[in-house]
């Protein structure tokens, strides 16, 4: 959640740090850094609070230098105060700036203690600095140096290193946690995000997994995690994908569909370990305070509801925690039964929607473990009110039909399953191994999903003179169904309803006929053959089925059957991989009715009021 920038040129780089940091703030910020070699040697300027106090501040005294290293930080070990800001300094004579989190920071810290380092910080990023400066007596570089002490660290980091007896460089590692080189003309630069660097260079190497970086004015040296020197792909970009215009795209809504296998990557970006998920990735206590979850609740509205009702299903069967799921607008003005040591979450893409807000505010004293946010705006008031907080990090969200919100929500909820069921021993090692794996092929699945959009488009006319719809799905695919539905009614303004399938006999059975197309979201998994049971009962009554499966589960194209064949995918993930051709689906046929895709009638985008 925080921001790396550095520089090193023939010119003053405080104003280039300053300005990536500025760019950097959308990932949340509470308090800022930069760290410049001088002519006084190396100095630092830090502050609580957002990159214009830190701008402030070097206006008042400025920090001249050619080569530095600056942060945005977002508290996880210790709260935000000027001495727990980076850059963290070990005598005065190295700098380091650090993303992610050093899991075994307390043992090192006792090491170095015990070496007489004196600890001005809570953070586990000053352990980093000290453990440099303590390692650097045996080496000839800063290079070696800094290989010797990645071996030291677990967990995850990105970080960047100055020091004062060679200005002439600056050193990077990234190991779970993004770094990207910028390239100028006689200098270079550093950063987490190359959005922060797009006012200097248009040219970029990223960091692979275990690189470490030694990047000077006219040179960048790049060893892979063996410490074999390499070269790294330099790509250049022409655009700035992520900026609030539509691009190539017609609609942003399109847009931020195509963004998913991006943003996805980004929300699992500093949260995983080798075969685990971070639990302080939630906050620096959320360890310990999962082992005391009995029971959760999670309130939230509209999709944001249904990602929520997709993740007690992961909760429940991989943590036997019972969890139970409310929309925020009934569940605050309800006498609601506190069951004890129960995590409150909230869910939300813009942390300040009316209903979710006051349910949270009503959950105050009343007896709740903690609370929990999931939302994509760090400065939102959900977040600033909640306990503990994992940011989806979608980046901004134009279009009023939520869709790559809601995926990373998908994401940031079974990434806090994993981390609860480990933290309170009830997960299985090989599930938990098996689904970080998954975790990280899942930007290149929803890319496969991504390139069936043509296919899907031409399934379209089936659907656009049609009034009404029925989607059915089973298990955590019923909500998915739900968020389907709730697409293709908000932009296309078809009549759509979700039913879990075993339902369809209860009464909407009756509706189906020739008019009402039946879509079906049916993996390969246990509670295929009931689905497909139900949808013989669709047949039966002359209904026409758009079924979305995989190739395992065995359907075929047939006169009152259109089947789309999905990618296979890790059962958990199938909910993510799902929801793609659902959003398109309602993306083309909306296109196909000419309707207002980006602002449908009648909605806003964040509603704060109720
Ligand atoms: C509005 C938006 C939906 C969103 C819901 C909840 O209805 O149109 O897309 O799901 O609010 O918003 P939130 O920001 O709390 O996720």
């Amino acid at each position: 959640m925080c921001g790396i920038v550095g520089a090193i040129a023939e010119r003053n780089v405080t104003a280039i740090l300053i300005e990536g940091l500025k760019r950097l703030e959308y990932r949340g910020y509470d308090s800022a850094g930069v760290a410049v070699y001088t002519d006084q040697g190396l100095e630092r300027c830090r502050r609580t609070g957002k990159v214009a106090e830190l701008a402030s501040a070097l206006d008042a005294h400025p920090l001249l230098g050619k080569v530095g290293i600056a942060h945005t930080r977002w508290a996880t070990h210790g709260a935000p105060s000027e001495d727990n800001a980076h850059p963290h300094f070990s005598n005065n004579e190295l700098g380091v700036v650090h993303n992610g989190i050093i899991e075994n920071y307390q043992e090192l810290r006792e090491e170095l203690k015990a070496q007489g380092y004196i600890f001005t910080s809570q953070t586990d990023t000053e352990t980093i600095v000290h453990l440099l400066h303590s390692l650097r007596k045996q080496h000839d570089s800063l290079l070696t140096t800094l290989q010797a002490a990645v071996r030291k660290l677990e967990g995850a980091y990105g970080l960047a290193v100055i020091e004062a007896c060679n200005p002439k460089r600056i050193l990077a590692a990234r190991s779970g946690s993004p770094l990207v080189i910028g390239l100028g003309i006689g200098e270079n630069f550093l950063a987490s995000d190359p959005l922060a660097l797009r006012q200097v260079t248009d040219r970029f190497i990223y960091l692979e997994e275990g690189d470490i970086a030694e990047i000077e004015r006219e040179q960048v040296q790049i060893y892979d995690a063996n410490f074999t020197p390499i070269n790294r792909e330099t790509v250049q970009y022409l655009d700035n994908a992520e900026s609030a215009d539509k691009g190539e795209y017609r609609h942003f809504m399109l847009k931020e569909i195509y963004e998913q296998p991006k943003v996805v990557q980004r929300t699992l970006e500093d949260r995983l370990a080798k075969d685990h998920v971070l639990a302080s990735s939630f906050g620096a206590d959320a360890e310990t305070l999962f082992q005391h979850v009995q029971n959760i609740q999670i309130v939230a509205c509209g999709t944001s509801y249904h990602a929520g009702m997709v993740a007690r299903y992961w909760i429940e069967s991989l943590t036997n925690t019972p969890c139970q799921v409310e929309v925020a607008s009934e569940f605050r003005y309800r006498h609601v039964a506190i069951q004890p040591n129960t995590l409150f979450i909230s869910i939300s893409q813009s942390g300040e929607t009316a209903d979710t807000l006051a349910a949270l505010r009503n959950t105050k004293d009343k007896g709740y473990l903690a609370s929990l946010a999931i939302c994509n705006i760090g400065t939102s008031s959900l977040v600033r009110e909640s306990d503990l907080v994992l940011l989806t990090r979608a980046g901004p969200e134009i279009g009023v039909a939520s869709t790559k919100a809601f995926t990373t929500q998908l994401v940031g909820l079974l990434l806090f399953t994993l981390a609860l069921g480990r933290a309170q021993g009830r997960l299985n090692t090989q599930t938990e191994k098996e689904a970080v794996a998954a975790l990280r092929l899942l930007p290149s699945k929803l890319n496969d999903a991504l390139s069936m959009s043509a296919q899907i488009e031409r399934t379209c006319e089936f659907f656009a003179e049609k009034q009404h719809t029925l989607f059915l799905g089973r298990g955590e695919q019923y909500p998915v169904a739900m968020e389907g539905a709730l697409k293709l009614k908000e932009i296309s303004y078809i009549h759509a309803e979700a039913y879990p399938a075993g339902e369809l006999k209860h009464g909407p059975l009756a509706l189906v006929d020739s008019e009402m197309p039946v879509v079906a979201v049916a993996p390969s998994n246990e509670l295929l053959e009931k689905l497909k049971s139900n949808l013989q009962e669709v047949r039966a009554r002359g209904g026409e089925l758009l079924v979305f499966a995989d190739r395992a589960a065995h359907f075929e194209d047939s006169a009152d059957t259109h089947v789309i064949h999905m990618p296979s995918i890790h059962e958990l993930l199938e909910p993510m991989l799902y929801t793609i051709p659902l959003q398109l689906l309602s993306y083309y046929v909306a296109v196909l009715r000419g309707t207002d895709v980006d602002q449908p009638r009648n909605l806003a985008k964040s509603v704060t009021v109720e």
